[in-house]
């Protein structure tokens, strides 16, 4: 990560480092992902959704129907754009690739083949997901952050830093 703004701190950087967890929690960091049913502003018909849905649901080793299952893979990896956030696989942009190029780490979107879920992986959920989006937020917890009752000192912050780095998964 060297020459990037997050090595001079400037940006949110979900990249699994003791620096970059550290920034993660002093700023919080707000997670993206877009509606893609048209009734909710987003591009896709209700059954192109529901493709993708099946699609999703098969990347965590779900049955699924197959040929939905194919047309949403296609649109996955095509038309709906999905790759460039959770990557050619599905693995998240911690982790995937798309088009032999790293994923921007800090987009945070989810690994959608590891069978866990932010929000459910039952078939609803998971619709509910592409159809409208989802918005998460995690809460910055610097001393200084306006508006909230929070207080971690920046030696607090570093210390909990290396205890998520020690939980795995880091860099
Ligand atoms: C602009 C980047 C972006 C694009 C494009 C995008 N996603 Fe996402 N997606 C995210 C982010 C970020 C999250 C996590 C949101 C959160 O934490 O609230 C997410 C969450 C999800 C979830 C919920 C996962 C869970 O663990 O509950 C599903 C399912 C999903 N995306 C599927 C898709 C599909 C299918 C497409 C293509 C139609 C797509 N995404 C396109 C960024 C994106």
């Amino acid at each position: 990560m060297k020459g990037s703004p997050c090595c001079t701190g400037e940006c949110s950087d979900l990249n699994g480092s003791i620096e970059g967890i550290e920034d993660t929690i002093k700023n919080g960091h707000t997670a993206l992902m877009p509606a893609h049913q048209a009734d909710f502003g987003g591009a896709f018909k209700t059954n192109q959704v529901d493709d993708l849905v099946q699609y999703v649901l098969s990347l965590g080793g779900k049955p699924v129907n197959k040929e939905a299952q194919a047309r949403g893979s296609e649109l996955f990896k095509g038309e709906a754009g999905c790759v460039a956030c959770h990557g050619d696989s599905g693995k998240g942009s911690a982790k995937d690739t798309t088009g032999g190029q790293p994923v921007e780490k800090s987009i945070g979107a989810p690994n959608l083949a590891d069978g866990i879920w932010l929000y459910g992986g039952d078939e609803k959920s998971v619709r509910l997901s592409i159809a409208k989006g989802r918005s998460g937020l995690m809460p910055a917890w610097n001393a200084g952050t306006e508006g909230v009752n929070r207080k971690l000192s920046p030696l607090a912050i570093k210390q909990v830093a290396v205890y998520v780095h020690s939980l795995g998964g880091g860099q």
